[in-house]
């Protein structure tokens, strides 16, 4: 154990993390997007590579920046795009942390003109479902790779959050907690749990989004660790 420095403990490791908020067009300068800022994804990036692990960051619009060298960046905007670009890198991957607040709906049609308000007394949007990028990666996920969701909940937080790690075949799942001040999205400190498909259940303190990223990769990339 102690021949592997503690900092080096996913050498090689090929790692995806999905981050930030998806932006569905409406007309060609507005959307619905949603307020995630980006940067519990960004942090798990950041930790990762700073373990050796080579990182693919696919990013919704944010205003961050990855400043490790080991992080490639790929920008996306909507949750088609983000679909795409997941299920093409996934199959190359030991492990995929999937933390974007990605929208559930997308507009059914993109108007090509600005959308004008004289003549819309009542204006209404007709929505479509957007992929579940999660779910597609958990059906053609291989044996040994390792897929990590998160859960936002309101109500029934853990049932609700175990119901997805079957629905998505997660192995693990990070529960955000809504209840702490400070915690979650915007914040620079995040409060989990990290529930397993095993039935294991971990709860931490409020803390950085730095801080949090490395328990969530102790406990849900435990077994991708060269000293393990
Ligand atoms: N997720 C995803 N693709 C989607 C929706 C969600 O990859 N189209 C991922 C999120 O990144 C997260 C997990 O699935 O890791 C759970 O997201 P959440 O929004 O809580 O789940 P949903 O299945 O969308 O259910 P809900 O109706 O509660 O929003
Ligand atoms: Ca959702």
């Amino acid at each position: 154990e102690q021949f592997f420095a503690a900092g080096n403990n996913l050498d090689k490791k090929k790692i995806m993390v999905t981050a930030g908020p998806t932006y569905e067009r409406i007309d060609p300068v507005r959307f619905i997007g949603n307020f995630s800022s980006g940067k519990m994804g960004f942090a798990l990036a950041e930790e990762c590579a700073s373990r050796g692990a080579e990182v693919i960051l696919i990013t919704g619009p944010t205003a961050l920046s990855a400043s490790h060298p080991n992080i490639l960046r790929v920008n996306v905007e909507s949750a088609v795009e983000m679909y795409d670009a997941a299920l093409k890198i996934f199959p190359q991957m030991d492990a995929a942390i999937l933390s974007a607040a990605v929208a559930d709906y997308r507009p059914e049609q993109m108007s090509e003109e600005k959308i004008k308000r004289s003549g819309n007394e009542h204006l209404s949007l007709s929505l479509v479902p957007n992929p579940d990028i999660a779910a597609s990666l958990g059906k053609i996920k291989k044996p040994g790779q390792l897929t990590v969701g998160f859960a936002l909940e309101t109500n029934n937080e853990e049932s609700n959050a175990i119901k997805k790690i079957k629905e998505k075949n997660f192995d693990y799942i990070v529960l955000n907690s809504l209840n702490d001040q400070g915690a979650g999205f915007g914040h620079d400190t995040n409060q989990v749990t990290i529930l397993s498909r095993n039935d294991e259940k971990r709860s931490f303190a409020l803390k950085s989004k730095s801080d949090v990223a490395k328990d969530i990769i102790d406990t849900a990339l435990r077994q991708l660790t060269v000293d393990s």
